[in-house]
């Protein structure tokens, strides 16, 4: 076999450009095969093609057709969320402009702990950084690979600003990675505050911290994981200043309301957090990882200092080179905000705001379907996208079965939260190009696959 080309250098888009052409057909065919949502038969049926497709995975000569194989196989097991009957997670379909962004990403390959490694890529991540934390209200954003990191490295400075004995507390709708982040980093056990409503309740909050000794970090949430609720943030921030708390404020969901004129009004008191998580890779279009944690005082992030003599010595500082070691936990790092400055640059604030302003009215529209429909009963308006609803007088085993048999068939991907004690079927409406009538055979499908 002849050394394989390379993706960079200038014979790179000339190697590149037939291996796109085979991704492309391999895309479209494995989607096409598919048919829906996601395969047919559940994972036992999954993971035998899978398994059959791939076969040796190192096998001692190599194949050409392993671009073809794979990429099709992959298009054909997918849980393809540009199908508007996938619609389980905060897994959003990404645009293909991003996609193509990523691409270049990946063939020039630059890394963002030194700028030897990332010269335009690093000024571009110092610009787009910026501009997203002035949204907020924040001074600065680090890149990060999503939810789960934004909210450890929010722990993580806040414990390196007001020591290891700051206590976390939050309520019941917390994504998990916070009580996890708080684990990990040794911090004391968090205090969690139950949430009836689904949100964080203020005078509940006040009394838990009035209770409270020593340094506090209160998180609440703007888009809940289950619900797509936000909490009530200015009187949460006012509660937290009167008691001396720092504030950290997950909006991975919530967060790319603010590019709406019309929502990002439900944003507000955002800017009095310390730090916001935001996640592109869900209601953003990105493809996965696309997080940035922004951060109020610049100060905070002297705790993540690092200095280590082949990526930032010194006398390289000294002489001008930026100094990249300090803007994440991770040394080797993707630029992903490349394909997030194409996006906003592509779309602006109009064009983003238009699709988060889109996928809102469809939840509101799939709302206004199941609370006409004498079969489903539906938890509440939605807030963001998210919808919960489930077939009238089911049982909760019900409700679990008719989601399992939707995904079994390959006819449908919706997901499921527990809330007042029931369980619901959640629809997250995420994808702009869902039409009414998509909605209705969601509904159809549900109805369906009810036992009567
Ligand atoms: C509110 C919230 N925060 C954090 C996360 C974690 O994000 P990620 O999966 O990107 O790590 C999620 C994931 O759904 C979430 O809903």
């Amino acid at each position: 076999m002849p050394t394989p080309p390379l993706a960079s250098g200038p014979e790179g888009p000339g190697a590149l450009r037939p291996l796109l052409d085979t991704v492309l057909h391999a895309l479209q065919d494995g989607t096409r095969a598919r048919g829906g949502p996601l395969p047919a038969g559940g994972p036992d049926a999954v993971a035998a093609q899978v398994r059959a497709a791939v076969g040796d995975v190192l096998p001692d000569e190599g194949h050409p057709d392993a671009l073809h194989v794979l990429v099709h196989t992959l298009a054909a097991g997918s849980a393809d969320p540009a199908h508007p009957l996938c619609a389980a997670h905060l897994h959003c379909p990404p645009l293909a402009v991003a996609t193509a962004a990523d691409l270049a990403a990946s063939a020039l390959n630059p890394s963002l702990d030194s700028w030897d490694q990332a010269p335009a890529a690093s000024t571009l991540e110092t610009l787009v950084t910026q501009a997203l934390a002035h949204e907020v209200g924040a001074a600065d954003a680090l890149v990060t690979t999503g939810g789960t990191e934004s909210n450890h490295l929010a722990l993580l400075l806040a414990r390196e600003t007001h020591g290891p004995r700051i206590q976390l507390v939050h309520a019941t709708n917390a994504h998990h990675s916070l009580s996890r982040a708080a684990w990990l980093l040794g911090l004391p056990d968090p205090v969690v505050l139950p949430a009836p409503t689904g949100t964080l309740d203020p005078a509940t909050l006040d009394k838990a911290l009035t209770g409270l000794r020593g340094p506090l970090l209160v998180a609440a949430t703007a888009g809940t994981t289950d619900a797509g609720l936000i909490d009530p943030l200015p009187d949460i921030a006012a509660r937290c200043r009167a008691h001396g708390a720092r504030l950290h404020i997950d909006a991975a969901y919530g967060g790319a309301l603010l590019f709406s004129e019309r929502h990002r009004i439900k944003l507000t008191g955002l800017e009095a957090a310390d730090t916001v998580t935001l996640d592109l890779h869900k209601l953003g279009w990105q493809p996965i990882a696309a997080g940035l944690l922004t951060v109020t005082d610049p100060r905070d992030l002297a705790a993540l200092h690092q200095r280590a003599d082949y990526l930032n010595a010194d006398d390289d500082t000294e002489a001008g080179l930026p100094d990249l070691l300090g803007r994440s936990l991770r040394t080797t790092r993707r630029p992903d905000i490349l394909k997030i400055a194409v996006t906003l640059r592509t779309l602006g604030r109009s064009g983003l705001g238009a699709l988060v302003d889109q996928v809102c009215a469809h939840a509101h529209d799939l709302a206004d379907l199941i609370d006409t429909h004498p079969a489903l009963e539906l938890h509440d308006r939605p807030t963001i996208s998210t919808v919960l609803f489930r077939p009238t007088n089911a049982t909760d085993d019900t409700v679990a079965a008719v989601r399992r048999n939707l995904l079994t068939d390959g006819r449908a991907v919706l997901g499921r939260a527990r809330l007042d004690d029931r369980l619901w079927l959640k629809a997250t409406l995420l994808n702009p190009h869902t039409t009414p009538q998509d909605l209705a055979a969601l509904l159809t499908l549900v109805e369906g696959n009810t036992p009567r």
